[in-house]
């Protein structure tokens, strides 16, 4: 499909009547082959959550036709194989995360930031879940604009899975990235908790240090003001004296 001169992109959810491109599209640009029962899953909603990027600037007869499209699922922490990437309790039941099926945009509406947008709306319904804790997909290792388009929209790879995918008897591996949502962040490590403690200490010398000093240097202050008030005096003292020996009277 040629995109008109100046397209006019929508979003919405997969809708049944998207069924036969859908699959269209998912055959022209994935190298893996799903099952006719995960259209109808995607297209119906069922356990799966979609949006569609649609270009309605078309002529009537293809108005609203699909370009470009997400498929996602909620999936329990504790099911999943990052629970050990999450700083909370993954193993508490009621923890989840959307785990991004398949994106992809028809080749000539590349580039315009459809994907992106795509994302956004995935990454949106993710924080809208209270106990969803991140946003993940695997990204096999060869496809740079993926990987690109994952690593600009600040999703962290997090590992690399060798031979994940098995594609007509090749394995290839696969990254995996994630988005964390809703405060949640990659647990800490044995060198990260060290380094915090020492950052931790070395302020706190630095502030203690700091308050010594001004200490120390209001000390020095008062101890010239004493000082000066002292020679003040002192002299004030002897021009007295002077001025008594000058004219015979004694001041005290
Ligand atoms: N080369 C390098 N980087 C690219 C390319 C490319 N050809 N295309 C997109 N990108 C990256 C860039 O970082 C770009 O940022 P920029 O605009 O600042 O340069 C960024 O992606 C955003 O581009 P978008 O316009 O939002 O992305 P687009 O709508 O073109 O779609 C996508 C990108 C989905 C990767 C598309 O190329 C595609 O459908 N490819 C085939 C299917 C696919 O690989 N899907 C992802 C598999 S992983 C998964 O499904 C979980």
């Amino acid at each position: 499909m040629r995109p008109s001169p100046r397209p006019i992109i929508c979003y919405r959810p997969l809708r049944p009547s998207d069924l036969e491109i859908l699959e269209k599209i998912h055959g022209d640009l994935f190298p893996i082959r799903y099952e006719s029962e995960f259209f109808k899953n995607v297209v119906n909603g069922c356990d799966i959550v979609s949006w569609a990027a649609v270009d309605r600037s078309q002529p009537s007869d293809q108005g609203d036709e699909l370009v470009g499209f997400v498929t996602a699922r909620v999936v329990l922490a504790k099911e999943s194989e990052i629970g050990d990437m999450l700083s909370y309790d993954s193993s508490r039941s009621d923890q989840t995360l959307v785990y991004i099926l398949t994106l992809g945009v028809v080749e000539t509406y590349r580039n315009l930031g459809i994907a992106s947008s795509l994302i956004r709306e995935v990454i949106k319904y993710a924080s809208s879940i209270p106990t969803c804790r991140a946003a993940y997909l695997h990204v096999i290792s060869y496809n740079n604009p993926a990987i690109r388009l994952y690593s600009k929209m600040s999703f962290k790879c997090v590992r690399r899975l060798q031979g994940f995918y098995l594609i007509n008897g090749q394995h290839y591996d696969s990254y995996l990235f994630i988005y964390y949502v809703n405060g949640c962040r990659p647990p800490c490590s044995p060198l990260e908790l060290v380094t915090a403690v020492l950052r931790y200490m070395r302020n706190a010398f630095k502030s203690m240090s700091a308050r010594l000093r001004r200490n120390e240097d209001r000390k020095v202050l008062k101890w010239a003001k004493c000082r000066e008030a002292r020679s003040l005096i002192s002299t004030n003292q002897s021009r007295r004296n002077m001025a008594a020996e000058c004219t015979g009277c004694e001041c005290v």
